[in-house]
């Protein structure tokens, strides 16, 4: 009989996670204002959720330039680290471990969000017809179309690798156990990978290869600093739609990357499924099941996923870990909820972004 379950342990990298249940990342734009700060508030909600195998922070911004929405935090300031450590302290004193997300948002941002009231910047000069989110000078805030970006000049490619590069130290230097390179969902390193967001002519457009290209120099450059490859995860999102991204041949492109991947000796691969919001991609599991088998290290599967189904996923050997997003959301003990086979709390949406205590620290636990 298989040992592997999604409540037994097993080792990731250096470290020794007692389950399988990771905490997918999730955006909630809850950071101090100014300057896009973590605080006691976010280590509390972390902290609550400390029984997870594997908890990743959400996605943050590594530089200025790489934020789409308002009040995500970053991870290129002082301030921001000393707001990180609040975290990863908090985080360990509960037993806990804890990656960060390495984000850059790419074209799906404003003005409005971006330094100087500057374009945002992208592999092309294509706008996405997708949503971000903006705070206006008198402080009002709402949803907006995202911006007409304007494209990266190929001197600039080199900036936006260190600045990963140097979001990971700062991670690092704010106790965190590792980083996850944030390559889905639509933002900046998924536009370079899909064929309808990267138009570019030189080494970093056309060929799959070329469109891949910042996505490795980037994972390289955060392993490079990391020191340990086994503290370096990265997250995709084959045939995703989010952000208006759209391959023309995600078996090609996402087979290569994930080849390439392979020889990197990462802590991990975490695919996110398309069908997260919904709708139905006709392949994706056979898609999954390929790449399963070109990628040698361990795999997270995150997207829609129950106790269940996460539990097959693994007896099937499609995964290693299981990510839960919105059950995290609403149930800062699923660890124990799964355990118990006892029922989960419904997340509020109205309270997933912006705001405070309600509906981020304040769901009923067990008992
Ligand atoms: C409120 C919210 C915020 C999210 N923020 C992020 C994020 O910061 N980074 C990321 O890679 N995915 C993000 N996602 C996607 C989740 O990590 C996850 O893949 C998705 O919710 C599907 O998993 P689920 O069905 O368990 O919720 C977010 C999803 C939600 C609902």
């Amino acid at each position: 009989m298989s040992t592997e379950h999604l409540l037994s342990p097993l080792p990731l990298g250096p470290l020794a996670l007692p389950n399988r249940v990771v905490m997918a990342p999730l955006a909630r734009q809850r950071s101090q204002q100014p300057g896009n700060v973590p605080y006691a508030l976010n280590a509390t909600y972390y902290a609550q959720r400390a029984s997870a195998g594997l908890l990743i922070s959400e996605a943050s911004q590594v530089c200025p330039e790489g934020q789409g929405y308002a009040w995500t935090p970053g991870i290129h300031s002082d301030a921001q680290v000393a707001g990180w450590t609040q975290v990863t302290e908090a985080v360990h004193a509960a037993g806990g471990r804890i990656y960060l997300q390495l984000w850059h948002v790419g074209r799906i941002s404003h003005p409005l969000l971006q330094p100087d009231g500057a374009d945002p910047v992208a592999p092309s000069a294509i706008q996405a017809n997708a949503e971000c989110y903006v705070q206006e000078a008198d402080g009002s805030h709402h949803k907006a179309p995202t911006a007409l970006p304007r494209a990266l000049e190929l001197k600039e490619l080199p900036g936006v690798v260190a600045a990963y590069a140097d979001g990971t130290a700062n991670a690092l230097r704010a106790g965190f156990d590792g980083v996850e390179v944030h390559a889905a969902n639509g933002y900046l390193l998924d536009q370079f990978l899909c064929s309808n967001s990267n138009q570019r002519t030189d080494a970093y457009g056309g060929s799959v290869e070329n469109r891949a290209r910042l996505v490795l120099e980037v994972v390289d450059a955060v392993v490079a600093r990391t020191g340990d490859s086994q503290r370096v995860g990265i997250r995709i999102s084959p045939m995703g739609t989010f952000g208006d991204v759209h391959d023309a041949n995600p078996l090609e492109t996402f087979s290569y990357l994930v080849e390439q991947l392979s020889t990197r000796n990462l802590a991990y691969l975490h695919v996110n499924r398309p069908d997260w919001l919904g709708g139905s991609f006709e392949g994706f599991d056979e898609l999954l099941r390929s790449l399963r088998t070109l990628y040698s290290g361990t795999l997270i599967l995150a997207g829609g996923q129950t106790a269940a189904s996460g539990e097959q996923a693994i007896a099937d050997g499609l995964a290693d870990l299981v990510a839960y997003g919105r059950p995290y959301i609403a149930n800062a003990d699923l660890v124990e909820r799964f355990a118990q086979n006892a029922a989960l709390n419904e997340p509020n949406a109205a309270t997933f972004y912006g705001g405070g205590a309600e509906g981020y620290t304040d769901y009923p636990t067990l008992g």
